[in-house]
């Protein structure tokens, strides 16, 4: 099942101020765009979309005690950096919030820091579009934006991992394990 967008924008409205919800509407539509470009389904990648951010708002220490009540897991750098939690603890709580809601779009919010075991083509879709939508102006987001249906859903993604990477060195940002993990995974052409 797929909530109405109608639906979901307003229980998203209630969650993220103003910034959050603008950014989360053009990840959603940037995510229909690609999903249809490359035949993924996008419907589900636009609910998605819309809804990756549902924890952004929440404080650290509360996504900490989130996580420790779920039993998911929780990392030194998860601990030093909470907020890298919004992405499991929100695909939870949206679970709970849209009973019976498809899967593949839980999966999608959880993936969207730093990727998952196996990444779907629906949660590369919502990786790329968080990261290329319009309101990014930097230069790989423009370089992104345009190679999109010119490469491989996977190419196209791992260049948009790759510049996540480059952007925690170059912020100096701890590396979660599961992005390198990730990236390893990537590169040696694993479960994509
Ligand atoms: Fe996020
Ligand atoms: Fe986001």
């Amino acid at each position: 099942m797929l909530p109405d967008w109608d639906t979901a924008l307003a229980a998203l409205g209630r969650r993220l101020g103003p910034k959050g919800v603008a950014h989360s509407v053009r990840v959603a539509e940037t995510a229909a765009q690609i999903a249809s470009a490359y035949g993924v389904d996008s419907e589900a990648a636009r609910i998605a979309g819309l809804l990756h951010d549902w924890c952004k708002d929440v404080a650290g220490e509360e996504l900490l005690q989130a996580a420790e009540t779920r039993g998911l897991p929780v990392t030194d750098v998860d601990a030093a950096v909470p907020y890298l939690l919004h992405s499991a603890v929100g695909a939870e709580e949206v679970r709970e919030a849209f009973p019976g809601i498809d899967e593949s779009v839980v999966q999608a919010i959880a993936a969207h820091t730093y990727g998952s075991e196996c990444m779907s083509p629906v949660d590369m879709v919502v990786y790329v579009a968080d990261t290329i939508e319009p309101g990014r102006s930097h230069t790989s987001a423009r370089e992104l934006r345009e190679a999109i249906g010119k490469v491989p859903l996977t190419e196209l993604f791992t260049r948009t991992y790759a510049e996540s990477l480059r952007h925690l060195i170059d912020t100096r940002r701890r590396i979660h394990p599961n992005t390198t993990a990730m990236w390893n995974r990537l590169v040696g052409g694993e479960c994509l």
